[in-house]
């Protein structure tokens, strides 16, 4: 039976961070099967331990937001089909009922990938009228070309004659082969076939961050990080694709990409 700590328990299904949770309890305003806690390190089984606080009750099937930095070789669907799937990777203590991916990276892209139970938050970043901009940097084979800029910015158009929308690109000083690309849809393998109608090549490709939501540093390959409510609304709130690629060197000192 999984035993979680009451103020870890309480934090990561409310608002409450944990110093509120400890001031309340001192207040006598949390309330375990019945009985007032003024000490929040206890263990309870959120299974069938009730908890209250001032007088709500905490609810226990809560949504669950998990950041992935996806390394090679693995899949953004559930099942183990296609290959050992992205959900493989999410460790015991974050596992909850009907996690998937929200977004898919390609099976050698790297990155950020968003895994969640939340159906209509996946709808909402996922669904192509939200436009939810998508941040890549991508090593390519051949030199970037200034005139890239405007070719993505004008719509470029796929080998088979899809029409995709205007993107940002720009590359990256110093370093002739990489490139930051952001888009506001999914086609799919887009990236790469964008770069191959200007005829250059993806060798490499990791996505740095879904609407505000940025990869963070520290995370490293293959591991996972559970965002908490407030987190996830910077989902809504883009970044300014200039600045951000501006400062990005700043905080990423290590590129897996740029081997
Ligand atoms: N575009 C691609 O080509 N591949 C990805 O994994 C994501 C975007």
């Amino acid at each position: 039976m999984l035993r979680l700590r009451l103020d870890k328990f309480i934090s990561e299904r409310t608002d409450y961070s944990r110093s509120q949770i400890k001031t309340l309890a001192g207040q006598g305003s949390i309330s375990l099967n019945g009985e007032i806690v003024k000490k929040t390190d206890c263990k309870i089984d959120p299974d069938s331990d009730e908890i209250f606080v001032c007088n709500q009750k905490v609810r226990n099937d809560f949504n669950r937001y998990i950041i992935l930095n996806k390394p090679d070789g693995y899949v953004s669907s559930t099942d183990n089909n296609d290959g050992i799937s992205v959900l493989e990777l999410v460790p015991p203590d974050m596992k909850t009922k009907g996690l998937f991916p929200a977004g898919r990276l390609d099976k050698d892209s790297l990155g950020l990938v968003l895994i969640t139970n939340d159906g209509a938050l996946a709808h909402k970043i996922l669904a192509p009228k939200n436009h939810i901009p998508k941040i890549y940097i991508v090593k390519l084979a051949k030199p970037f070309q200034s005139k890239y800029v405007d070719l993505f910015w004008n719509g470029i158009v796929l080998g088979d004659g899809e029409q995709c929308l205007p993107a940002r690109v720009r590359s990256v000083e110093n370093c002739e082969n990489l490139a930051f690309v952001e888009l506001h849809e999914g086609k799919y393998h887009q990236v790469k076939r964008m770069f191959a109608a200007v005829d250059n090549h993806v060798d490499k490709l990791m996505r740095i961050s879904v609407g505000g939501l940025v990869l963070p540093e520290k995370l490293a390959s293959g591991d996972c990080m559970e965002l908490l409510h407030k987190d996830v609304e910077n989902l809504f709130r883009p970044l300014d694709f200039d600045r951000f690629c501006e400062n990005f060197f700043s905080q990423f000192s290590a590129i897996p990409i740029n081997k």
